[in-house]
């Protein structure tokens, strides 16, 4: 009986290859399109199978919008590396084709323009490959490259890709949400690369929060790539070919991480750049793998960044302390409460209300140390001793927060606080926080 499946089971080895072909194309011609339907649809495959470009469920239960995307394709994760749509995410039913005007555009179903690549070239374009390095290019009918997206970078480089001048990466929103963020990098005209958070939604930038220094001066010429070097090495070349480095001293990748590992360098939506590799070959199937981190810029970016006109990297009133991965956390003090509880990085408001028409016998402090926000002082008292600044802080129903500080002064704070931060090298400060007396 067996025998009789056995034309069947052979008809499904035949087809099941051809079937892999018609997934794993690498280019596509003009008048091309795909449609975003049910979970992953890859359109185009590199070569080595290492990247996907296509639809990605903008999350996995939920499949009803999707980011036209590149991501690994060989990582469980799928983990995206550009995305085209960040700010407006597709419905399902919606379509990019390849035309030879406009290059890719994206169109939901009900006909409106989603994205498109943005092609200035007058012979067109005739197909569009995607690489084994992950850059996805569309070129002339002559071959000529018209636009790829290594020119176009979003929150993520990859091994190999430049950024020239003028050139910037964005953060996304959250870690699930790829809408434009609040974080930038930024190689600038003068050759410094910085990073700065922008207040949303005007874009206003900040104070840099690091910066490569690759400027002209009398020593040393400025800097004009950012490079990703294919064996992990991420530098600012100067104009005379010296290099400076991204990775902190001592954590260079060598080169058996290009080998063994997929690299990505990727500017986290807490503003927090870090180089990451994922073992290409897992050892066994039931490990679970999974990024991690090689290095990460700077060091530590609650003390680093200090915004003179925005919140600094948590919300107001609240503190950022680094967690063991070098990441920012923001917690709000006792007796504060986060005013979106679903934002943990947003700001806090008092459990209480505060203002000179309370009864300040109804107030107490909590105690948090080497805690500062160090711009929102409206008065400084020099000499005061602890119990004067405590006191001092109670009777004055401006002060929500005092801090006492080098055995002899005290600031006095008013709300909404800013760039909260636990900082060791404040040598054991006090910061009084202004609470509802418990009874
Ligand atoms: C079309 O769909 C987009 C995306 O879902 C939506 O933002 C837009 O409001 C819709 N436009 C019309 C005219 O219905
Ligand atoms: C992409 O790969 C093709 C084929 O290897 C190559 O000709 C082309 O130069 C590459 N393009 C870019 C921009 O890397
Ligand atoms: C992502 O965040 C933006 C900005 O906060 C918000 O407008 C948008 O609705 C969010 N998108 C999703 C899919 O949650
Ligand atoms: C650069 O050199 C000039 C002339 O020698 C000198 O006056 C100037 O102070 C130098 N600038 C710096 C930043 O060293
Ligand atoms: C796989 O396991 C071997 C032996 O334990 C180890 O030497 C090797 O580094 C592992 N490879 C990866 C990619 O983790
Ligand atoms: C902390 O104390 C050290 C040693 O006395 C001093 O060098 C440093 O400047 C102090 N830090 C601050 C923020 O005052």
């Amino acid at each position: 009986m067996a025998f009789r499946f056995l034309p069947l089971v052979l008809f499904i080895f035949i087809l099941l290859p051809f079937n892999a072909l018609a997934q794993t194309k690498s280019t596509v011609a003009v008048g091309d399109s795909l449609s975003a339907g049910n979970g992953y649809s890859t359109w185009l495959l590199s070569p080595s199978g290492d990247f996907s470009f296509g639809f990605h469920p903008l999350d996995i239960n939920n499949n009803d919008l999707f980011l036209l995307s590149i991501w690994y394709a060989k990582i469980p994760d799928k983990t995206i590396v550009w995305y085209a749509n960040g700010n407006k995410p597709a419905p399902k039913g919606s379509k990019v084709q390849l035309t030879s005007d406009r290059g890719f555009v994206l169109t939901s179903p009900n006909g409106t323009d989603l994205w498109k690549s943005q092609v200035i070239d007058v012979s067109g374009v005739a197909l569009a490959a995607l690489n084994d390095t992950g850059n996805l290019v569309l070129q002339d009918p002559k071959f000529k490259v018209v636009w790829e997206t290594f020119k176009d970078p979003r929150d993520s480089l990859l091994p190999t890709q430049i950024l020239e001048k003028g050139g910037k990466l964005f953060s996304r929103t959250f870690e699930a949400n790829f809408s434009t963020g609040r974080y930038q990098i930024f190689l600038q005209q003068d050759g410094n690369l910085v990073f700065y958070s922008v207040n949303l939604p005007s874009g206003y930038a900040n104070e840099n929060y690091f910066e490569s220094g690759t400027v002209v001066s009398n020593s040393s010429s400025a800097g004009h790539l950012l490079v990703f070097d294919p064996s992990g090495d991420l530098y600012v070349l100067k104009d005379d070919n010296e290099r400076f480095s991204l990775s902190p001293s001592g954590k260079t990748p060598s080169n058996d991480i290009s080998t063994g590992f997929y690299l990505r360098a990727t500017l986290n939506f807490d503003g927090v750049f870090s180089l990451y590799k994922y073992p290409k070959n897992k050892n066994s199937s039931d490990q679970k793998q999974s990024w991690i981190p090689v290095w990460s810029q700077p060091e530590n970016i609650c003390t680093s960044s200090l915004a003179s006109a925005g919140s600094g990297v948590c919300g107001y009133n609240s503190i950022c302390d680094l967690n063991d991965a070098q990441r920012p956390i923001c917690q709000c003090p006792q007796g504060y409460s986060l005013i979106d509880p679903n934002d943990a990085y947003g700001s806090c408001k008092p459990d209480f209300t505060q203002g000179c028409e309370e009864d300040r016998r109804l107030h107490d402090f909590q105690v948090l140390i080497n805690t500062d926000w160090p711009l929102s002082d409206y008065v400084l008292q020099r000499p005061f001793t602890e119990e004067e600044c405590k006191q001092s802080c109670l009777e004055d129903c401006f002060c929500s927060v005092a801090i006492f500080r080098l055995g002899d002064s005290c600031w006095k704070k008013k709300l909404p606080l800013s760039n909260g931060r636990v900082d060791a090298n404040l040598n054991n400060s006090k910061a009084f926080i202004k609470v509802k007396k418990n009874n």
